[in-house]
């Protein structure tokens, strides 16, 4: 075990960890940040969605010891109370069904919406498409991130 500084959700964590853990594994297991979801834990479905500095990553594939010095945002730093333009266009539309995949979906369109400002279809498509739903909440998807970027503009 070694000792790390993490920068997350703009507060400084003290942790403790093998240096080899997931960063998904010290969120949801160390933290009790249980927003971030484990789906297949290789990189394929995008349910672990975290942002790095601002960017979307999989934090399944992220070790603790690649993250010191680094901002780490979770869905629960997203926002101060839920209420960031994405998760009000999420419940405004319905888009869940079984709901498990959905903050990763959420972080991922965040970190696009902050580089894409007034997205066409293709490009929500085309940034949406590595994350899995197997609800198949596609089509609400890409409504909600549409709803929210024009807020957003
Ligand atoms: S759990 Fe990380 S990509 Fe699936
Ligand atoms: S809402 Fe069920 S997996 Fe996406």
């Amino acid at each position: 075990m070694e000792k790390f500084t993490l920068d997350l959700n703009g507060k400084t964590q003290q942790i403790e960890a093998d240096p080899t853990s997931p960063l998904l594994w010290v969120l949801r297991d160390q933290l009790d940040l249980v927003g971030t979801k484990y789906g297949c834990g290789i990189g394929q479905c995008g349910a672990c969605t975290v942002h790095i500095d601002g960017v979307a990553v999989r934090s399944c594939l992220l070790t603790v010891s690649q993250l010191e010095g680094k901002r780490i945002t979770t869905i629960e730093g997203l926002s101060e109370s839920g209420n960031h333009p994405l998760q009000e266009a999420w419940k405004e539309i319905d888009v869940p069904q079984c709901g498990y995949c959905q903050t990763g979906q959420i972080m991922t369109a965040a970190a696009f919406l902050n580089e894409i400002k007034k997205p066409s279809s293709e490009e929500i498509r085309d940034a949406m498409h590595n994350n899995i739903c197997r609800c198949a909440s596609y089509n609400k998807i890409e409504k909600a991130v549409q709803v929210a970027a024009e807020r957003m503009s």
